[in-house]
């Protein structure tokens, strides 16, 4: 199995969008992927019609030592795609965890992972907006990162930050990690502000070829809990992710 982490310390980038869309399209290119909400917020597991209670989702995986995944994994609407949830329980796990003094903190969901890596060949983890436990969790359990960028006024605003983490955790938990990656998300060609933010994030990260184009129907379909994807698939942003995912699976060479 190999996981992707897909991180940026901004809200509303398109982290959700991406983390759902990108593990539906593996699954329509013959992939069994595994979905993992890592943000308090449940919106990834909302947007796949999977809210579950506090105590049956990732917040299991960060307190339990031994998490049962076989109840934790959830199927969801769409073949070949399972889901572990998340809620707000994971803000007092993740006190718990932070408490801690004997087990390691870091590794939790690696662990965990490397249980049922034989079952999936794609794991996507979706995150929070910030650089707590539950993100560094998901950097030391990553083989690759995608990092989406919303090109704003203050687009690089965190950016270097968030790169300096993901070294260190590269460095000092995970040198397993490979790929580190940005790509553009909501973007409008004809919008001379996008064209040249997009050109200064080319120049300073390696970035994906691949830009998300804006797309209205993004929110209809965020708001039907369906895959862009799926609810629009000839729609500018379903393309994109489409060629996203080629892009991203020319870069790994395939699966492991
Ligand atoms: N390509 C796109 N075109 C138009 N709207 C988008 C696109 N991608 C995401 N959005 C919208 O942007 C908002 C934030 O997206 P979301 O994935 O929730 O961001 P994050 O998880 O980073 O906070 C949502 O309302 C979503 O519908
Ligand atoms: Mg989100």
């Amino acid at each position: 199995m190999r996981t992707i982490a897909i991180i940026n310390l901004k809200g509303g980038v398109a982290k959700t969008t991406s983390s759902i869309n990108i593990a539906y399209i593996l699954t329509q290119r013959g992939y069994k992927v595994l979905l993992v909400d890592n943000d308090k917020q449940g919106d990834c597991s909302r947007g796949l019609n999977r809210r579950t209670q506090d105590g049956d989702g990732i917040d299991r995986i960060m307190v339990d030592r031994h998490p049962d995944m076989d109840n934790l994994i959830h199927h969801t609407d769409y073949a070949n795609l399972d889901i572990i949830t998340a809620n707000l329980g994971l803000l007092t796990a993740n006190t718990e965890v932070i408490k801690d003094p004997i087990r390691p903190q870091q590794d939790r969901l690696k662990k965990a992972l490397q249980q049922v890596s034989d079952k999936y060949d794609f794991c996507v983890v979706d995150n929070a907006p910030d650089i707590n436990v539950s993100v560094i969790n998901a950097l030391t359990a990553a083989n690759d990162v995608l990092i989406p960028v919303e090109v704003d006024d203050n687009t690089l605003e965190g950016m270097d930050e968030l790169l300096n983490q993901i070294t260190v955790v590269r460095e000092e938990l995970n040198p397993g990690l490979k790929n580190i990656h940005c790509f553009i998300t909501k973007y409008q060609k004809f919008n001379q502000a996008h064209l040249q933010g997009a050109e200064i994030i080319e120049e300073r990260y390696p970035t994906m070829k691949t830009k998300i184009r804006f797309s209205g129907v993004v929110a209809r379909s965020t708001f039907m809990r369906v895959p862009v994807a799926l609810h629009s698939p000839r729609s500018a942003a379903a393309e994109d992710y489409g060629i996203l995912v080629n892009e991203y699976l020319d870069m790994i060479g395939g699966k492991e």
